[in-house]
């Protein structure tokens, strides 16, 4: 077996879900070894109160560049997926007062005041993306993540950085390629060439007229700022809330609906009023959450965890496996079940600790708006295929499905 022994994380397959994966992995113990692509050895803690406590603790660090040793001085490679998630300089990778510095623009434009006034925005994207799903035939079946549950994240992400109205097809167009699975190298690197281009005038018009968008708030708290951010680290920003605020919101409404047209008696609690949509959100988010594990965290001295035992090397990889956390026995009775009415009971989908998810509140409007509105309108809508035969996210990291083939009844 590769890495010596230790078993390797597969993320989700035909045979199993990513929080099936993270609960066999306990049977190793509350954090054991795993490889990772590209051959990178990491601690996977796959108990929620430890996973809790190594998320919010100051002796764990997100930022590779100062605390991975072997990474901070060059003797270490690292590519494919976990080198995207952990190269770049932008606020999930930093740490400390640096973390600080740059969260505190971006949890200011994302306030419940924003939410608020972002929710007509997203009430008629939402009618828009359903008026573009009429024609369509009752015996017909759509992919519900493409033509559903992609483009509302899009639009609202393109609304909220305040994009104006001239440019609006090309960056919402630019943007959509990003997330385009099927395009090949030269295409995405044509979306993020166009994205950042659009970003950077968006920028350079907000330094002379920050307007009531997040691109303006950030401007307005970078200049104020003791130590100013440039150009470039504002789009660094900007394109973390970008990746962070899309496919993660677009896969919350895809399970959702999978969960809610898969167990009509849960539909019917929620459709009736007995149960909030947002009781319903937040289970199915316990149960398969969009993001199954964020790479990657590091111990930044050698420590022990006091109440698991759980000892740490300084500079050891540590992977917090929210799909396997958000499953366990002792914390969830019978946790693979659906069951809407547990009371909104908290997980980890949206993480924890000082990096804990600041556009939680908009994504979650997001969310209960699109599915809401879309039982309403078609209330006949059922899953072509069992749940079971859908396939999911190839990844340990992003989780959901590829697509869902709806009939719109
Ligand atoms: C259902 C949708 C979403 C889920 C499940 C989700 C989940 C997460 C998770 C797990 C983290 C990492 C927490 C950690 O490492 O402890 C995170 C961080 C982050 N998310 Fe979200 N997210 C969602 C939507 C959004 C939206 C809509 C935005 C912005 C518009 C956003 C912006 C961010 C940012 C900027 C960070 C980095 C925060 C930091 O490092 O301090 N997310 N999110």
């Amino acid at each position: 077996m590769p890495g010596g022994g230790c078993p390797y994380l597969r993320g989700a397959t035909a045979a199993q879900t990513n929080g099936q994966e993270g609960q066999s992995l306990r049977a190793l113990g509350p954090a054991p070894v795993v490889e990772l692509t590209g051959g990178v050895l990491a601690r996977a803690v796959v108990d929620p109160a430890p996973a809790e406590r190594l998320s919010a603790g100051p002796h764990v660090s997100r930022d590779a560049a100062r605390h991975w040793p072997g990474y901070r001085e060059g003797t270490r490679s690292v590519d494919g997926v976990i080198a995207q998630w952990i190269s770049t300089h932008n606020v999930l990778n930093s740490y400390g007062d640096e973390h600080r510095e740059l969260r505190a623009p971006i949890a200011a434009a994302l306030t419940r005041r924003r939410v608020e006034s972002m929710t007509p925005v997203i009430e008629s994207i939402v009618q828009d993306v359903l008026d573009g799903l009429e024609g369509t035939g009752a015996e017909q079946n759509i992919d519900l993540v493409q033509s559903f549950a992609l483009p509302i994240p899009h639009e609202v992400i393109t609304r909220l950085l305040g994009v104006p109205a001239e440019y609006l097809p090309a960056f919402s167009a630019a943007v959509a390629g990003l997330f385009d699975t099927s395009a090949g190298a030269a295409e995405l690197a044509r979306s993020m060439g166009a994205v950042l281009a659009l970003l950077d005038q968006l920028v350079a018009s907000a330094r002379e007229y920050p307007g009531d968008n997040l691109v303006g708030d950030l401007v307005r708290a970078a200049d104020a700022s003791e130590c100013p951010l440039s150009d470039a680290e504002l789009l660094d920003q900007l394109m973390l809330i970008i990746f962070a605020g899309t496919e993660t919101t677009a896969q919350a409404i895809g399970t959702l609906l999978v969960h809610l047209l898969s167990y009509p008696d849960q539909l019917a609690l929620v459709t009736s009023g007995q149960v909030p949509m947002e009781d319903a959100l937040t289970e199915s988010l316990r149960l398969r959450p969009p993001v199954a594990s964020v790479p990657l965290r590091f111990a930044v001295r050698q420590f022990q965890d006091a109440r698991s035992g759980e000892e740490f090397g300084e500079g050891e990889p540590i992977l917090v496996h929210i799909a396997g956390a958000d499953l366990n026995r002792e914390r969830y009775e019978d946790p693979e079940r659906f069951d809407v009415r547990r009371g909104g009971s908290r997980s980890l989908a949206f993480g924890y600790g000082p990096h804990v998810c600041p556009g939680a509140a908009l994504a979650a409007r997001e969310i209960v708006i699109a599915v809401t509105r879309f039982l309403e309108r078609h209330p006949g809508a059922r899953l072509a295929l069992a749940p079971e035969l859908l396939e999911q996210t190839p990844s340990f990291i992003s989780n959901g499905y590829t697509s869902i083939a709806v009939e719109l009844g």
